[in-house]
């Protein structure tokens, strides 16, 4: 494989040329100087649309109750030694207090499909944020619920939604979780929410147990035909309690290579640096930035409940040092010469 077809393909995708799954493959296994390549151009791409500036969210995770069992996750319903937690709408409007003034301007609501939290008892909550934070933006990630409810959590002021679709495939959904959930109806969501009018974000986890370059290849169209927002992706991590304890963890190279992928396919998304990332290498999200993300999602949740949201094994940001992650996010984005910045950070359309 010569230098030149790389160069080729990279140029096809910054002019808006289909990625044939022949072309995809190169990518994903081209060496050395070419993988910087890629690399290269997706960050030219982020910094063309968004600059030098890195958006943050401020996370927080408020309950790791879930009545779903994914075979990947480590707060499925089966697990019986998660400790479960749920934080009361005073707690989560603290977090938000202590976010804003850190300079925060978005809060992301993150938890399991949790029957406590009602589709009233979340409508209060976002209305509540947005009543006294105007200018913050709301962001959802509370799973899969039915159209009227999106609807009237976007009605109560949210303003976006994560989603992650997992895998766009629906055999390897179906090995990923068990059947009463589908990647049809997984999908149905997605198009609703975008339908309702909400900033939306799909995504997938890189290197999940069965998932071939296929699939990823399948990924990657979906999200060109879904255009979403925002496209969550980070490598899967084993969390021992679960059936996939034992699989072996997607890789720091797969994952910025996707990163670049989808940066130079969807050049204005917005594309977090996740903090599974962060969890694989001590550079992870440095790298992350590096290959086009512009996006980091510091953790907002109370110090004693963040080692209790374990998605995955060894997650960072649960210890003491953890009240600080703003700060330290802040310097390891200066460290590489970018810049953490107070605003909403909306989709840019340039
Ligand atoms: N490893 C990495 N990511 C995970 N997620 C859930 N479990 C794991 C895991 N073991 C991701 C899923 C989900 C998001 C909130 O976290 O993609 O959508
Ligand atoms: Fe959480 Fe560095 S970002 S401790």
């Amino acid at each position: 494989m010569d230098t030149q077809n790389i160069t080729k393909i990279i140029e096809g995708l910054e002019q808006g040329e289909k990625l044939t799954f022949e072309a995809f493959k190169m990518l994903m296994t081209a060496g050395g100087d070419e993988k910087k390549k890629l690399m290269r151009a997706a960050r030219a791409c982020a910094d063309k649309v968004y600059g030098k500036d890195i958006y943050i969210r401020g996370l927080i995770e408020f309950t790791n109750y879930c009545k779903n069992d994914c075979f990947y996750c480590g707060i499925r319903k089966s697990n019986s030694n998660a400790e479960r937690y749920r934080l009361t709408k005073e707690q989560i409007m603290d977090c938000c207090r202590q976010g804003y003034e850190l300079g925060f301007r978005t809060f992301v609501l993150q938890g399991g499909e949790d029957a406590y939290y009602t589709d009233e008892r979340v409508c209060d909550m976002v209305s509540e944020i947005k009543r006294r934070y105007p200018d913050c933006a709301v962001t959802l990630s509370i799973g899969e619920k039915k159209r009227e409810s999106y609807q009237a959590f976007f009605d109560a002021g949210a303003d976006r939604y994560l989603l992650r679709h997992e895998t766009a495939n629906e055999e390897h959904y179906g090995k990923l979780h068990p059947s009463e959930l589908s990647c049809a109806d997984r999908k149905r969501c997605l198009w609703d929410l975008k339908a309702i009018g909400y900033q939306t974000g799909c995504g997938f986890m890189v290197g999940s147990p069965f998932q071939t370059l296929e699939n990823i290849y399948e990924d990657l169209i979906f999200i060109k035909e879904f255009e979403p927002h925002m496209v969550g992706i980070g490598p899967f991590i084993p969390q021992k309690d679960t059936p996939f304890g034992n699989m072996a963890a997607g890789t720091l190279d797969m994952t910025l290579r996707l990163l670049s992928i989808i940066r130079l396919m969807n050049p204005n998304v917005l594309l977090p640096a996740t903090t599974a990332l962060g969890t694989i290498d001590p550079k992870g999200r440095e790298l992350g930035i590096m290959s086009g993300a512009n996006v980091v999602m510091p953790n907002l949740s109370p110090v004693n409940v963040r080692d209790k949201y374990a998605l995955y094994d060894n997650k960072i940001c649960t210890g003491d040092e953890a009240a600080e992650c703003k700060n330290c996010l802040s310097l390891r984005m200066e460290s590489i010469g970018y810049k953490v910045v107070t605003a909403r950070g909306d989709y840019k359309v340039i």
